[in-house]
């Protein structure tokens, strides 16, 4: 194993590593000072995410930069998971002025709305049983149990139009799909061993809609089969991979008619973990925190497609279809609380998010995950 930095931070552990967002927030992490230790079980996610992590940190020109420790470990594998993290966390302390695990991030879902419908027992169990092993294996090998949660704005199901843009105190409702009810269980858990337990902090960051790619290209989304997210399928119809979009509703109750959502560039939201972790090592928050991670933007699909259009030139195919089941109208996020307490903003332009896309679907060419 190579050395722990000593000029780091202190070790995160990160499950999810491979995945789109957990993948852009190691980069983060390690050029902000931190050592990650990342697993993954490769469930929904490929080994080429790491070659591209490893590429990116090595050409960063970040000072102190971190490492980047993997393991090929499935979080509800309990033994198998504190087994990995202890090997770390006792390496780690040969190293007499090294920090140890100070903190986490719980990326590892399995996350497909529509899936979470014909699959209810793997999301629960999946879901569950990996935060539960994630907060025990913190209290058990970590001096400083902070946890930033990947929670999402499905916790607001669809919000009353006097509720837009959605605070961090709007009422909650029950979510449509076993995937939201996970995150709003998850939500629970997380609050209720704060409550019980001392020395356990929580984030909880609901995130609205990440899109976009490393601006290296060496890292992006990399969905399985047909895309089911908007981005990925607009890119993979503009590299011909794709025949037409469909523009799922255009009759909905917004400005043009088809739905209105909160675009997130992938970087941006990353950075929004780093600001989360760097606060609660600081105690600069509360035990138990959530925080909406989204730009304070609406922007409707038929937008989003059409500034794609004007910012590649490329003729993108695409038709009016009819609505998605369990698509809601329309939520964006107040971001003011995250801007305020974590010192962050996510302000990338559009146009930029949709480049950087772009420009990574190029790079992967016609190649699809099957
Ligand atoms: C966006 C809009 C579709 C595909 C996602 C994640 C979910 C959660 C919230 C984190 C909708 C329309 C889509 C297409 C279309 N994130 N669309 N044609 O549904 O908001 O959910 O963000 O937890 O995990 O899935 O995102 O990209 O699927 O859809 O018209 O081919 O684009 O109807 O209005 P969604 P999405």
């Amino acid at each position: 194993m190579k050395n722990i930095a000593k000029s780091s931070k202190g070790l995160i552990l990160l499950t999810g590593a491979a995945g789109f967002i957990g993948s852009h927030t190691i980069v983060e992490l390690i050029e902000d000072g931190f050592d990650v230790l990342g697993v993954d079980n490769f469930y929904n996610s490929s080994p080429d995410a790491l070659e591209g992590i490893n590429k990116i940190v090595e050409q960063s020109s970040a000072p102190n930069k971190g490492c980047f420790f993997f393991e090929e470990v499935d979080c509800t594998d309990y033994n198998k998971f504190d087994e990995i993290v202890e090997k770390y966390r006792s390496k780690s302390a040969e190293n007499s002025d090294y920090r140890g695990i100070v903190g986490a991030i719980h990326f590892a879902a399995c996350k497909a709305v529509n899936e979470s419908l014909e699959k209810p027992l793997l999301y629960y169990r999946n879901n569950i049983e990996s935060l539960l092993n994630l907060i025990t294996i913190m209290r058990k090998r970590s001096n400083n149990p902070n946890i930033v949660f990947s929670s999402s704005c499905t916790v607001y199901g669809q919000p009353a139009d006097e509720d837009l843009p959605i605070k961090e105190n709007s009422p909650l409702q029950m979510p449509l799909t076993p995937y939201g009810k996970t995150k709003q269980m998850a939500e629970y858990i997380l609050q209720d061993c704060c409550n019980a337990y001392s020395n356990l902090k929580v984030c909880a960051l609901r995130y609205f809609n990440p899109i976009g790619a490393h601006p290296s290209a060496l890292i992006g989304e990399l969905p399985r089969g047909v895309p089911q997210n908007l981005v990925p399928f607009i890119t993979q119809t503009a590299a011909g991979i794709r025949e037409c979009l469909s523009v799922f509703g255009d009759d909905y109750n917004t400005p043009d008619g088809s739905c209105i959502r909160d675009y997130i560039w992938v970087v941006d939201l990353a950075k929004a973990h780093v600001a989360a972790l760097n606060k609660m090592i600081e105690n600069k928050l509360d035990k138990w925190e959530v925080f909406n991670i989204g730009t304070g933007k609406g922007t409707s699909v038929l937008e989003l497609v059409n500034t794609f259009i004007r910012i590649t030139g490329v003729e993108l195919k695409y038709r009016i279809a009819p609505r998605r089941e369990g698509d809601i109208e329309q939520v964006w996020a107040d971001a003011s609380k995250a801007e305020r307490e974590l010192e962050w903003k996510a302000d990338t332009p559009l146009e930029d998010i949709l480049l950087s896309a772009w420009k990574w679907q190029q790079r992967l060419g016609n190649v699809n995950e099957s």
